[in-house]
């Protein structure tokens, strides 16, 4: 099948729901070669492989805690086993929730921890395994989902922007450390966005409002929104491209 992706295969993390889950139909949509889909929710990840499956898609779920190094490893080997190449490794699991919300003076470590392990360390890992593969079929893109909290700063969210603006930074480091391998890495950088992450936050009317304010577009982001920038990034319409911040965000950056 024709596509913007035809002939690449993928691995999006945090496949199961929101951007993730977004990203991979578009992924599916525009040609992917082979998919991984890997999260760390079996049920909801599985629902997925099966319906893109029925679409004659050639994907697969795997678990994955990206916090895992082991576990990278393997899935890895899963991958190279099954379609002999990785192009594409989309870092899009992520995790803020209620405990990384406090400010400063509230911040507690384990906080801090959590979001250093799934926001930072999971990334690295991800681009750790997957460097060697791509650079022995000559490249391939990187995509890491960051955070429009890593750009502007708020009330809520200390923690999880913390880990944020640590795979902010490991962005940068790597796309210069790799660019002469033909190895690309950019990241997104989502404002506001409706997902499961988001869903008990923005259910509360002055926690939405607060947010809408924010935005000079005056709504919040759907997943599609920012899926469609990493579309690109994977893709090779942005082959000149490395080390960008792709800033997807309604304008709350331009304020
Ligand atoms: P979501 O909660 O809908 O999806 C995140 C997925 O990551 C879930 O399926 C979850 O099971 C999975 N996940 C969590 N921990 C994991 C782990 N240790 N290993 C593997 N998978 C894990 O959230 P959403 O919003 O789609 O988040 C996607 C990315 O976008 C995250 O990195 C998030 O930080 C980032 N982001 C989201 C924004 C928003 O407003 N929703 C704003 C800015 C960035």
């Amino acid at each position: 099948m024709a596509g913007r992706l035809a002939g690449k295969v993928a691995i999006v993390t945090g496949a199961a729901s929101g951007i993730g889950e977004a990203a991979c139909r578009l992924f599916v949509r525009e040609g992917v070669r082979g998919l991984l889909l890997a999260d760390v929710n079996d049920t909801a990840g599985k629902a997925i492989e099966a319906e893109l499956q029925a679409k004659k898609a050639d994907v697969i779920f795997a678990h994955l805690d990206v916090s895992q190094e082991k576990q990278w490893i393997d899935i890895m080997q899963r991958l190279v086993d099954r379609w002999g190449r990785v192009d594409i490794l989309v870092n899009n699991a992520g995790r803020g929730g209620v405990i990384t919300r406090p400010p400063v003076e509230h911040t507690t470590e384990e906080a801090l921890d959590m979001s250093f392990a799934i926001n930072a360390k999971g990334a690295l890992f991800g681009m750790k395994h997957v460097i060697p593969h791509m650079r022995k079929s000559g490249g391939g893109s990187i995509v890491n989902v960051v955070s429009i909290y890593t750009v502007v700063a708020d009330v809520l969210g200390t923690a999880y922007a913390a880990g944020k603006g640590a795979l902010r930074s490991l962005t940068r480091m790597a796309a210069v450390q790799y660019a002469a391998e033909n190895i690309r890495v950019n990241g997104v950088f989502p404002g506001f966005v409706e997902t499961g992450m988001t869903r008990e936050l923005h259910s509360k009317p002055e926690n939405r409002k607060h947010r809408i304010d924010l935005t000079p577009l005056g709504r919040l982001a759907v997943p599609e929104d920012i899926a469609y920038g990493i579309v690109y990034l994977a893709s090779d319409e942005s082959s000149y491209m490395t080390g960008t911040e792709l800033v997807i965000d309604g304008g709350i950056s331009s304020r």
